[in-house]
């Protein structure tokens, strides 16, 4: 089975809805996928409502979630960790105990936009619409990444 592991900063915004959509378009027989964030201020929380609230528009329950800080063992339990951006990156690799597991850890819009270093912008300080673009920017990795993962 692959393991797929979702990376925020506070796993309440952005990675629990990186692991909703990535579920919706999976076999959970065959694809296990999780989320947890480099910080641990929000370990045991909900999802933010914001995300809660846009993944239910495109019928993804995110409320079985929550939050839990990034662990040394990720990186054995998992074949792939996306982040959402460069300071996760930095984060995790930093945490990493050798170059095959920092090689598991890939900024996940580089599947959308190979090569482009782009990011998931953290929304939690912004409006609303904020949670719309990260939804529709995740959906669209997501999308390559099932065709990746059911083709790997
Ligand atoms: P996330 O957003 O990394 O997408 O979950 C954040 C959530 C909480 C905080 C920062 C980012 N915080 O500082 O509490």
């Amino acid at each position: 089975m692959a393991k797929i592991l979702m990376v925020c900063l506070g796993n309440i915004c952005r990675s629990p809805l990186a692991e909703g959509i990535l579920k919706s378009k999976l076999k959970s027989e065959v694809f296990f996928v999780d989320s947890a964030g480099t910080g641990a201020w929000h370990a045991g929380e909900l999802p933010d409502k914001r995300s809660i609230a846009v993944a239910k528009k495109y019928g993804i329950d995110l409320t079985t979630q929550r939050a839990r800080q990034f662990c040394l063992d990720d990186f054995s339990a998992f074949d792939y960790i996306y982040v959402m951006d460069k300071s996760n990156y930095e984060n995790v690799c930093r945490l990493a105990p050798n170059d095959e597991a920092k090689k598991k850890v890939q900024l996940i819009l580089n599947e959308y936009h190979p090569d482009k270093n782009m990011e998931v912008p953290d929304p939690y300080y912004g409006g609303d619409n904020g949670f719309d673009d990260v939804y529709n920017m995740l959906n669209e990795a997501c999308e390559k990444i099932k065709i990746k993962l059911e083709n790997a």
